[in-house]
């Protein structure tokens, strides 16, 4: 759960506390502050992040209390399941319905889902999606911040515009005092609560600087801290968590093994696994994903993808359409098409009716409408490019990268207006 509407604490069980919303209790966990019940907090991925004075709350929640409420109101008109298709297919509309009373779909029917090619189906799915969304999940749509803190990288990702063989790139590292400057910005001066620390695998930056970073942004700045930084020694990511740190965003890229190894000569699919694994142990919450549209995937194993990140425990799921950058082996190959992607986001949503799903940036690149449209399909999770955009325009994962060239202050503008018009509660905005 993470509204930034703050809350006001109902009851504390050891580390799990209840939080009230205008009436909605929710639990978060709290492993940072010294609470009592009737403090006042804001929450985020399910972790208590700030505690906040009660005269201030009271101020913020005062100017929350109509717009929370017209949020829902607009947002279950928006996701009414109602449709008139007299032509679908009853085995088509069973596995819909299925999934609509929160049963799970089997890969055989959700290969069959993302197989439709007819119009009406699709809005149905669609519709579906959005329906599942909010009955489930409500109306909470999660915004963090990103920052992309270096592109060096030593690795060989055959899709990756910053993979190490790409000599015409110009490198960039930011420092701690950049990242610090970021970082307070976007917290002090906007309100987020969760942030994105990503970079290529870049051994230039020390664990140790890693770590200090973390904590250095943890003693400072009251946010849910997600970390994006690929494969580093497993120590690391046990004190990251000690120092704070709560979430990894930590793709698996494609679930088949074969077409791993052939992308990644440096890694393999057993070994990103591990680290999966490792991660959800230590107690991160998980969001991971693959690409699609990558040559040689079919329909089957973008299912298969689905059903690995689930498998996982992913708590977001981060699904994406390749996008080919001509400074990689697969610059020959053509980016899948916007409808095929909000078609697999809305079949993963009726697999995972709970996952948090975040609507990537690459898809944003292929059509910027596309973030309405997949917010409309059963995703509830946006990221917002907080990385100075001299600096964007240098991490070249793929071409167009939708953002870079964006200010902070028109990104977020243009979130807040999209979120209220589809009645999301625009979390992280909202100071
Ligand atoms: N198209 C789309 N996404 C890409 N990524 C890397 N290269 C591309 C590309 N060409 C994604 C990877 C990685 C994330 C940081 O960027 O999936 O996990």
């Amino acid at each position: 759960m993470c509204y930034a509407i703050p809350g006001n604490v109902k009851s504390i069980s050891d580390n799990l506390i209840t939080i009230d919303y205008f009436g909605e209790e929710r639990t978060a966990r709290n492993d940072f502050y010294a609470l009592q019940v009737g403090d006042y907090v804001y929450a985020q991925g399910g972790f208590v992040v700030q505690k906040i004075g009660k005269k201030l709350a009271e101020e913020i929640l005062d100017s929350w209390k109509e717009l929370f409420f017209e949020l829902k109101e607009t947002d279950t008109r928006l996701s009414k399941l109602h449709h008139d298709k007299t032509t679908i297919s009853k085995g088509f509309l069973k596995i819909i319905s299925k999934a609509t009373y929160g049963g799970s779909i089997s890969r055989e029917e959700a290969v069959r889902l993302l197989l439709s090619e007819d119009l009406d189906e699709l809005e149905v799915l669609h519709k579906s999606a959005n329906f599942i969304r909010q009955k489930f999940l409500g109306n909470a749509c999660c915004v963090h911040g990103i920052v992309e803190f270096s592109n060096n990288c030593m690795c060989q990702c055959a899709y990756c515009g910053i993979n190490r063989s790409n000599i015409n790139l110009t490198r960039y590292r930011l420092t701690p005092k950049q990242i610090r400057d970021i970082v307070g910005n976007a917290v002090e001066r906007f309100g987020f609560k969760g942030i994105v620390l990503q970079s290529g695998e870049d051994p230039s930056y020390s664990s140790k600087e890693i770590l200090n970073l973390i904590k250095m942004i943890m003693e400072h700045y009251p946010v849910f801290l997600f970390l994006s930084v690929g494969e580093r020694e497993d120590a690391f990511y046990l004190r990251a968590f000690e120092a704070g740190a709560r979430a990894v965003l930590f793709r698996f890229e494609t679930s088949d093994d074969a077409l791993y190894a052939k992308l990644h000569p440096h890694s393999s699919l057993k070994e990103r696994m591990r680290y999966l694994k490792l991660l959800k142990n230590i107690g991160y919450l998980i969001a991971t994903g693959s690409l699609i549209g990558l040559p040689q995937q079919n329909v089957e194993t973008i299912i298969d993808d689905f059903l690995l990140a689930k498998e996982l425990g992913a708590d977001m799921y981060s699904f994406g359409p390749f996008i080919p950058h001509p400074g990689t082996p697969l610059s020959g190959y053509k980016a899948p098409d916007v409808g095929s992607i909000l078609k697999a986001l809305s079949v993963l949503r009726l697999i995972d009716p709970y996952g948090k799903i975040l609507v990537t940036t690459a898809l944003e690149s292929l059509y910027p409408k596309a973030k309405r449209q997949a917010l409309l399909c059963g995703a509830n999770s946006v990221m917002l490019n907080l990385t100075p955009t001299n600096f964007a325009a240098l991490y070249d994962i793929y071409p167009s990268r939708a953002r870079g060239d964006i200010s902070l202050e028109d990104q977020v503008t243009e979130a807040q207006l999209l979120l209220r018009s589809i009645g999301r509660a625009p979390t992280d905005l909202g100071l």
